[in-house]
C-alpha cells in the first residue's frame, strides 16, 4: 500500500572519498523518493555508485568518506540530525541492509540460531519461547533444507550462499519497514533466487516495507521493481516507472544497456557490454556520459545536461528531446 507522503526522501545526496591524493566522486547530486511500500530499484554498471548510494543512507561508510545531502528524511524526520545512538537504534530495528557479502553481519562468536533470535527479539521483545520455530521457518523460506544444523552452526561453518541466505532469514526477522538489498542474490542459484525474491516481496507486501533494491540484473529488476533508478558515473540518469524504463528507456545509456541485454541469450552473461569504461566526469565538466554516448556534441562537454521529462513521473539527463 502506497501513501503520497515517502517513507524516505534524499535530495542532493553526494558522497566523496578521499585517500591522500586519490579523490573519487562515487555518488552525485542523487535525489529520489520511496513511498511506502515501494520497491525502488537501482541499476547500472559496476562501480556507478549504486552500493555507495545505499551506505550513504544507512551510515555505514568508512571514515575517508565524506557524504552531504539537501534532505535526507525516514519517516518524516531527518536522518542527518539524528545522534548516531539514534540512528544505530533505528538501523537496528526499523531499517536494515542485506549486503552483497554478508560475513561482516554476523558475530563470529555466535551461531546463527543466536543471531535469529536476537533479531526477533529486537523486533518484538523478549518472549517466554526461544523462538527457535519462527527461526527454523525463516531459514526453511530462504531454501535451507537441514534449518535446525544451520541454526546450530557458526558463521564460518557455512558456505558464501548459505551465509546469505541466513542473513537475508536474519534481516526479514527484524521485520524492517526500510530494507536496502545490494545484488542480494548475486551469488544463488535461480531456484533459490526466486525463492529469496519471493519472500522478499511477501514481507514487503505484510507490513507495506519499503525497498531500495541494487541489482545489474535488468531480468530481475522488472520483476521485483516498481521504479527503476538508473545510475552511471555516481548519477542517476534516468528514473521512471519499471515499465517505462524498460521498455521507453530515455537516456542513451539506458537504451545500450536494454539493447545488449536482450542482445544476450544466456541469462548468466546478462551484464552488457558497452564500449569503453564507466566514466566519472569532473564537476562542470558537462554529461558523465559523454566519452562513450554515439548521440554527444559539443554542448553535452560544457554543462551538466537538463533534466527531461517524458511524464512527469518518467526523467533522464541528456541534452536530447524525449519522445
Ligand atoms: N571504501 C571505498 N573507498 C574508496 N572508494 C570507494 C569505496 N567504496 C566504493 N568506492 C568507489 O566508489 C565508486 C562507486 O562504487 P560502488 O558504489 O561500490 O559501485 P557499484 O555498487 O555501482 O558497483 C567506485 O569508483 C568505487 O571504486
Ligand atoms: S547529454 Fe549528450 S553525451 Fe550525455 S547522454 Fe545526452 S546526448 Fe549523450
Ligand atoms: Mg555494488
Amino acid at each position: 500500500m502506497t501513501t503520497n507522503v515517502p517513507l524516505l526522501s534524499v535530495k542532493g545526496l553526494s558522497t566523496t572519498f578521499t585517500l591522500g591524493n586519490y579523490s573519487v566522486r562515487a555518488v552525485r547530486d542523487v535525489s529520489f523518493d520511496i513511498a511506502r511500500g515501494e520497491v525502488l530499484g537501482l541499476i547500472g554498471e559496476s562501480g556507478s555508485g549504486k552500493t555507495v548510494t545505499g551506505l550513504s543512507i544507512l551510515r555505514l561508510l568508512p571514515n575517508h568518506a565524506d557524504m552531504r545531502a539537501d534532505v535526507l528524511m525516514f519517516d518524516g524526520k531527518s536522518l542527518a540530525d539524528m545522534s548516531d545512538a539514534q540512528f544505530r537504534d533505528l538501523r537496528g530495528r526499523r531499517l536494515a541492509m542485506i549486503f552483497q557479502d554478508p560475513v561482516g553481519s554476523f558475530n563470529p562468536a555466535k551461531t546463527i540460531g543466536w543471531h535469529i533470535r536476537e533479531a526477533i527479539e529486537r523486533r518484538a521483545g523478549q518472549l517466554p519461547n526461544s523462538h527457535t520455530e519462527e527461526a527454523r521457518n525463516l531459514l526453511t523460506d530462504v531454501g535451507i533444507k537441514l534449518p535446525d544444523r544451520v541454526l546450530n552452526s557458526y558463521p564460518h561453518q557455512l558456505s558464501g550462499g548459505m551465509l546469505q541466505r541466513a542473513l537475508i532469514a536474519m534481516v526479514i526477522a527484524l521485520r524492517p519497514e526500510f530494507i536496502v538489498a545490494d545484488e542480494p542474490t548475486t551469488n544463488l542459484d535461480n531456484i533459490v533466487e526466486r525463492q529469496i525474491l519471493n519472500l522478499i516481496r511477501t514481507h514487503q507486501k505484510r507490513i507495506g516495507a519499503s525497498v531500495l533494491f541494487v541489482t545489474h540484473d535488468l531480468a530481475i529488476a522488472g520483476e521485483i521493481c516498481d521504479r527503476i533508478a538508473v545510475m552511471y558515473g555516481g548519477e542517476i540518469i534516468e528514473i521512471g516507472s519499471a515499465n517505462d524504463v524498460l521498455k521507453n528507456p530515455l537516456h542513451p545509456y539506458s537504451k545500450a544497456l536494454l539493447a545488449a541485454s536482450v542482445s544476450l541469450e544466456n541469462r548468466e552473461d546478462y551484464l552488457y557490454e558497452l564500449p569503453g569504461e564507466p566514466g566519472m566526469a569532473a564537476p562542470g565538466q558537462g554529461c558523465c556520459f559523454a566519452p562513450r554516448c554515439s548521440f554527444v556534441t559539443e554542448r553535452c562537454r560544457t554543462a551538466p545536461p537538463p533534466i527531461r521529462f517524458a511524464k512527469s513521473n518518467h526523467s533522464a539527463r541528456c541534452v536530447l528531446d524525449v519522445e
